[in-house]
């Protein structure tokens, strides 16, 4: 595992652009598995602004999301479709034919799963995988507690991440109860993973997942079996971790 501490939000935002911005250059059509969340605003921010420079061109690229809100359509202003436009897809010279979710309109949870399956497959999993990391250790919406095997699978939230996710809504009965997410097992086969980390609110997960044992508890520990992982974190994300 290779880490980069960074000072503060700032400078791991401009680290982890760098990482997926490499990524691009050096594989103009690669599969990029993106997140949602706080974390990464600052990262896109970074790629839109390199674009906008001419220094990246997303015309080639392929983006696979880790999860969508069961119930949410795409133009709902707090659906993970509308947040990838908002903050990349709009901003940059990516074919729209070439970006996936999870179809959080499909009541069918099966089909909604199975469909989003075949599409990470088809097109070869991702090359780099972001991913944030929850207060209670889950990346995408794998909660703790999950079975490690699964691809994508439909979730109850757990109460701690709905809670967590009140703030983006009006109020918390109004954020969903379910999603559909990649699971574990679909994580696990990017080719290379990238978990950005801020904040001391962050720091006992990341001890947790990277120093501690591995553990269904703590979804995110998974990764210390990765072969390709990339750390990059601010100093308060990282300050509860001895060897860093
Ligand atoms: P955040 O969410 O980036 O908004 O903190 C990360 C996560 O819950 O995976």
């Amino acid at each position: 595992m290779k880490i980069y501490k960074e000072k503060d939000y700032d400078k791991m935002s401009f680290r982890a652009a760098a990482v997926i911005g490499a990524q691009i250059y050096m594989k103009p059509d690669c599969v990029l598995g993106l997140a949602t969340g706080s974390t990464p605003i600052g990262a896109y921010r970074k790629l839109v602004e390199w674009y906008e420079q001419g220094g990246l061109d997303f015309s080639a690229v392929t983006t696979i999301n880790l999860d969508e809100y069961k119930g949410l359509s795409r133009d709902n202003e707090q659906s993970y479709y509308y947040f990838m436009n908002e903050h990349l897809f709009s901003k940059v010279n990516i074919d729209r034919s070439r970006t996936f979710l999870p179809d959080g309109t499909e009541t069918d949870s099966d089909a909604a799963c199975r469909k989003y399956n075949e599409i990470i497959h088809a097109v070869g999993g991702a090359d780099l995988q972001l991913l944030g990391i929850g207060h209670n250790g889950h990346i995408g919406f794998n909660e703790p507690g999950d079975c490690f095997e699964k691809e994508t699978h439909c979730v109850n939230l757990s109460e701690r991440t709905i809670q967590a996710n009140t703030r983006f809504f009006e109020s918390e009965k109004d954020v969903p109860r379910q999603a559909y997410t990649m699971g574990v097992q679909t994580i696990m086969s990017a080719r290379r993973i990238l978990l950005a980390a801020s904040g001391e609110d962050k720091a006992e997960a990341v001890r947790a997942a990277f120093f501690g044992p591995v553990t269904p508890q703590v979804p995110a520990s998974i990764l210390q079996f990765h072969p390709d992982v990339v750390l990059v974190a601010d100093e308060a994300a990282l300050s509860k971790c001895p060897e860093c």
